[in-house]
């Protein structure tokens, strides 16, 4: 099976789950990436009337089908489910995301949800985090002060060059650091002054991950 195919059945068992609880009143939280975006098919293809979506990216609100109606975060006090991949998980369900650069607002929306569901194929399993460099997005004028920061943790930050998060960020790649503690190094990290988020999700864990066999 190709990795395509096991991102294709994660989103297509996402959707058989949550398919039950939808309807007219159901908010639904999308993710960004390809696996995510095997989901939004599944969306589009539905005829299944929901009040509507929040996206964590452009990109995601540019695919949904027009009849879905995009809703601002700010619109909503809760969303029901959200759904998104990741780039690493651990069996803590712990993950690294923002591959994409999308993972702040990935996290705030992750965070309004009622129930957020991971879906990934079995090569995003590992034993500790950090093998995938980890994003953290930053202000673009404090970038050089961010990665001097980031060295002096042990990491080496490198700059995603040419990418700008729809928030007008920047991205620092950073390999190396020691992610042995997710939930201490994800508050550290944004500690440091200039820091929007880093793509460590310790605090905002998923409920359920979804892997295909
Ligand atoms: C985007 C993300 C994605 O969820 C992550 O990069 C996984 O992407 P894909 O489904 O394409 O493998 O965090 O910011």
């Amino acid at each position: 099976m190709t990795q395509n195919i096991k991102k294709k059945n994660s989103a297509k068992a996402a959707f058989e789950l949550i398919k039950p609880n939808l309807n007219k009143d159901t908010v639904l939280g999308i993710g960004t990436g390809s696996t995510t975006n095997f989901f939004i098919d599944q969306l589009n293809e539905s005829d299944i009337d929901i009040k509507g979506a929040v996206c964590s990216s452009i990109s995601s609100e540019e695919s949904l089908n027009p009849s879905i109606r995009v809703i601002s975060l700010n619109e909503v006090h809760l969303i029901d489910f959200y759904i998104d991949g990741a780039d690493e998980f651990n069996d803590r369900f712990e993950l690294i995301k923002g591959g994409g650069g999308a993972h702040t607002r990935e996290k705030i929306v992750a965070s309004a949800s009622n129930e957020f569901i991971c879906i990934v194929d079995e090569s995003k399993i590992v034993t500790e985090l950090g093998a995938f460099p980890l994003p953290v997005e930053v202000i673009p004028e404090s970038r050089s002060l961010v990665s001097r920061k980031l060295i002096s943790m042990g990491g080496i930050p490198e700059y995603r060059s040419g990418f700008v998060t729809d928030q007008g960020n920047h991205i620092l790649d950073v390999r190396d650091i020691d992610i042995s503690n997710p939930q201490s190094l994800e508050l550290m990290i944004n500690n440091i002054p200039g820091v929007v988020d880093n793509g460590i999700f310790a605090a905002n864990k998923p409920q359920i991950i979804l892997v295909p066999k």
